[in-house]
């Protein structure tokens, strides 16, 4: 293990009291914190370089050029893109998702066609598909869910025709934790010759990801998530999909020539990059990215993965803790409720204590609907978290639950 307290030292915000205890921030699932280099990226960037790029032949546009261009690469060498062409600048998950359903939907998408989703499904990745769906006749269709709250993959196979198009799906459920077998997916997918959108806001932050190996159609994911800025993330598209997806959201930087009759658009990633893009998002997204691979994916994966373990297993001796996801393969997530108690009560008295934990629907109010419940509780972990950090939750979770019964 790398030394987690260097590791802490980097990130400003850790070092600061709520209501006049020490921050201990649980809630990575939504936004992680970032390092000192990331903020400096970008603030540098500001103050040193600041362009607007593809424009420019001034030296200062070339340089702002050159800065995001490389923020591109590392993002494909990270991910195992050899073409970083492949990696186009969106603004977040969210972003990626509505570019592949809109485009997929000028050609590809036709009336009465299906799309298979999980029943974890953030609704970001569903409310896209769904609008799509009314508005053309589509219909989607749900992967059910198994008594550990892990995917029953017996039942897609029943659920794909002829008519089937696309699956999308989670990589990690944001609410469970748990990760998606996609090699099962991706085996009736090529079968059937169904296009794969894989949601990995929840996996790139946890894990190692090689989209190389993933072969996959589409890969989205947030900076944000990453250590990296907000307002930025990742669009993948496969060799065949930088060409065939159609543009839905045209403007300038997307094209190659424009006549008032016809516009000939762009072949390469800047095709779905329309206006000026968040160029120092892209940057900051890098210098996270150089900050993952100094720890290591793999580092950030078994530390978590401990402390999920260490946490389950300490909320599991507490008899009115329910934990929701019981699969073990699971990244750094857990969803728990207190038994006849609102997980909002359970927050906010968590929130006296300085402990930062996300209570609700999570987004994934149809994953509620099948677990019966209203929500939960969520705590994330990242790498600058600590086994001390889960023992002080776990001594004032027993507190709350004392207080609330
Ligand atoms: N999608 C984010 C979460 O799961 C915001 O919290």
């Amino acid at each position: 293990m790398k030394d987690l307290k260097n590791i802490r030292d980097q990130f400003p915000v850790l070092n600061q009291k709520i209501n006049g205890y020490d921050l201990v921030y649980f809630d990575n699932g939504a936004t992680s914190q970032k390092p000192l280099s990331v903020i400096e990226s970008i603030s540098n960037y500001y103050k040193a370089s600041n362009a607007n790029i593809h424009r420019g032949v001034h030296t200062l546009s070339r340089t702002a050029t050159e800065l995001f261009e490389k923020a591109r690469k590392t993002v494909a060498d990270h991910f195992k893109v050899k073409n970083d062409q492949q990696i186009i600048f969106t603004a977040g998950t969210t972003d990626s998702i509505n570019l592949v359903v809109n485009g997929l939907s000028k050609n590809y998408l036709q009336k009465g066609d299906e799309i298979i989703l999980s029943s974890y499904e953030h609704h970001s990745n569903i409310l896209a598909w769904q609008l799509w769906a009314e508005e053309n006749g589509g219909k989607l269709k749900v992967i059910p869910l198994l008594e550990d709250q892990s995917l029953d993959y017996s039942k897609l196979e029943e659920l794909i025709n002829q008519k089937t198009k696309l699956i999308a799906i989670a990589h990690v459920s944001n609410t469970l934790g748990v990760i998606t077998d996609l090699e099962k997916i991706k085996v009736l997918a090529k079968k059937n010759n169904i296009a794969v959108l894989v949601d990995g806001a929840q996996s790139a932050p946890h894990m190692p990801v090689d989209l190389e190996k993933l072969d996959v159609d589409f890969f989205v994911c947030s900076a944000h998530k990453m250590y990296g800025p907000t307002g930025i993330g990742v669009l993948y598209l496969s060799e065949k999909w930088l060409k065939d997806l159609q543009v839905s959201k045209p403007g300038g930087g997307t094209i190659k020539t424009v006549t008032f009759e016809k516009t000939e658009y762009a072949e390469n990633a800047l095709r779905f990059e329309p206006g000026t893009p968040h160029i120092a998002g892209a940057i900051g997204f890098a210098a996270a990215i150089d900050f993952m691979n100094a720890v290591g994916m793999q580092t950030i994966f078994e530390h978590e993965h401990e402390l999920v373990q260490y946490a389950q297993q300490k909320m599991s001796e507490i008899p009115e803790v329910i934990v929701y996801g019981k699969s073990n393969n699971k990244a750094g997530v857990i969803s728990f409720n207190v038994k006849n108690n609102h997980p909002f009560d359970v927050g906010t008295l968590m929130d006296k204590y300085g402990i930062a934990v996300r209570t609700g629907h999570h987004c994934t109010q149809p994953l509620m609907q099948c677990l019966n419940i209203q929500g939960t509780v969520r705590i994330s972990f990242a790498i600058y978290n600590t086994k001390s950090e889960v023992d002080f939750f776990i001594e004032k979770l027993k507190k709350v639950i004392t207080m609330l019964n």
